[in-house]
């Protein structure tokens, strides 16, 4: 597990990018519940987390729109067709911490 941020600098439907041993994470809270996918859009590449739009569970892509699922990374909108990795978010006192 590595420490990637504070808890009050992911307030409950915000999303940010994070670096964990040199790969761009997505990590997001929704509703207290902490989620982390790979940060960069299985199309081309943009960033999800910083030019991404969180809405509920579903992220898109700033670049082409198109979305996954952040609780799985499961691709839901073209144009990517592939999924993205997600990885396990646990949070200590006020630390999130990502295993990647
Ligand atoms: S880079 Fe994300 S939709 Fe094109």
């Amino acid at each position: 597990m590595t420490p990637v941020c504070k808890v009050s600098e992911l307030t409950p439907g915000s999303m940010k990018t994070v670096n964990v041993s040199g790969k761009r994470i997505a990590v997001a809270n929704i509703d207290g519940q902490y989620f982390a996918i790979d940060d960069a859009c299985s199309h081309v590449g943009c960033s999800l987390g910083s030019e991404g739009f969180l809405d509920g569970t579903t992220v898109t892509c700033g670049c082409h729109g198109a979305q996954f699922d952040i609780t799985n990374g499961k691709v839901l909108a073209l144009p990517a067709v592939s999924d993205v990795s997600s990885y396990e978010v646990t949070v200590e006192g006020d630390m999130v911490s990502v295993a990647v």
